[in-house]
């Protein structure tokens, strides 16, 4: 079991004072802090290997690319992958969705065909879902939210899941509601009728144990900067057969196996969806990012961030005049989402802050959501490994201060 404690000191970035307060940083959802290992690990690549991979034949370069597809074996590991041939570097988790929303449904999808989603998605598994419908003539159907108990309504899956659909993409975790999906059993339902499976890990893969193979999902996409890693570098997990028959999305230099004044030919997965020169440093503090992550215990970390989350819900709940959303028990993540009645989700945010207390507010990227629940915004507290009991006290104490100034 980790010292949560020394843990903290790890994250040159909590050592700091906004407005003559400690730092309380409850924006995890958003992105997280970098422990010092991630920051010296991108410094140590740029100062001693920094070179181009995968084309040079001298020493920095050939550095430079073990660095490069060690971190792909190393995100391979740590989803449980069958191979790194099955992990696709991107920028994050909305290029991953894009690459597969632009790659696959374009060259599998025909109009009458369906997509199955879910209402509590971020605009990064919603939109470019939109585009590919409107270029391939699919149709889009959702499987409801219950309501302010965050919960898919699964009820409805036997009438929504039918043959027509090709493709259900679903969050592990909501960035709104924290509820954590059943994700094994959305992707077994998927293939029983014959649907690719698109898990949005963007909210779970730093936060507790991701096996794909045992989750039994064809695609899932997350983003480093999420989970102690650097911005800038994201991961598409794709099954080495489905990857293998996709076209190319984008075109250029690296995923060629050969080029003609008219037609070219692809190199195989993963290096026909990394055109251009990758994300090669970056990459490498992503696998530095979850040598951290595995040190302390992913087990260990998704029962200390739940354990915090729940401890906020039971003490937001007792203050009066709050909404609560999202499941109160053990199917919560690590994050509390809710609004204040009569003050603004921005207001509050803004006065937190004055109290050194970094929270989001707004939509979180989840309008329709908003819209349903009869909502413009809430505020969300988002926690992470360096988070504490004390913080979630701080955080009590601040809205206490924010209802008062508003009463
Ligand atoms: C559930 C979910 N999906 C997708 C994204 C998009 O991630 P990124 O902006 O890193 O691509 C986010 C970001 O907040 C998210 O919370």
């Amino acid at each position: 079991m980790p010292s949560w404690k020394t843990v903290r000191d790890d994250f040159p970035a909590l050592r700091q004072q906004v407005n003559g307060q400690p730092l309380v940083y409850l924006d995890n959802a958003a992105t997280t802090q970098k422990p010092q290992v991630v920051i010296d690990a991108l410094s140590h690549f740029y100062e001693h290997d920094n070179a181009n991979v995968h084309r040079g034949l001298h020493a920095l370069s050939m550095r430079a690319t073990d660095d490069y597809e060690g971190a792909r074996a190393r995100v391979a590991k740590f989803i449980n992958a069958a191979a790194p041939e099955e992990i696709v570097f991107t920028r994050g988790t909305t290029e991953s969705i894009n690459l597969v929303a632009s790659s696959w449904a374009d060259a599998n999808l025909k109009p009458g065909d369906v997509i199955l989603l879910t209402e509590m998605e971020h605009h990064s598994n919603l939109v470019p879902w939109q585009l590919a419908a409107r270029r391939t003539g699919a149709v889009l159907r959702y499987v409801p939210v219950t309501g302010d108990d965050g919960r898919l309504d699964l009820t409805q899956l036997d009438r929504l899941l039918t043959r027509e659909v090709k493709l259900f993409a679903f969050t592990h975790i909501s960035n709104t509601l924290g509820t954590i999906n059943p994700v094994a059993e959305l992707c077994a339902r998927a293939r029983a009728v014959g649907a690719v499976s698109v898990v949005d890990a963007a909210q779970s893969s730093g936060h507790m144990p991701i096996d794909v193979r045992a989750m039994g999902c064809d695609f899932l996409a997350f983003s480093g900067h999420k989970m102690a890693g650097v911005t800038g570098i994201g991961v598409l997990y794709g099954r080495r057969h489905l990857l293998d028959t996709m076209p190319p999305w984008q075109g250029g230099g690296g995923m060629i196996a050969h080029v003609d004044f008219f037609e070219s030919r692809w190199k195989p997965s993963p290096e026909r969806f990394e055109a251009g020169t990758p994300n090669f440093a970056d990459a490498y503090a992503l696998g530095v990012a979850c040598d951290y992550l595995d040190g302390l215990g992913r087990e260990e970390i998704q029962r200390h961030d739940a354990g915090l989350a729940q401890l906020a819900y039971e003490k937001l709940s007792a203050l009066p005049k709050i909404r609560l959303l999202g499941p109160p028990d053990g199917e919560r993540g690590g994050l509390v989402s809710f609004a204040l009645h009569d003050v603004h989700a921005h207001d509050v945010v803004t006065l937190a802050d004055q109290d050194g207390i970094a929270l989001r507010g707004g939509h979180h990227c989840n309008q329709p959501l908003m819209k349903k629940l009869g909502l413009t915004g809430t505020a969300r507290a988002s926690f992470y490994l360096y988070n504490t009991a004390a913080e979630v006290d701080a955080l009590v104490a601040s809205l206490q201060r924010i209802q008062k100034f508003f009463s």
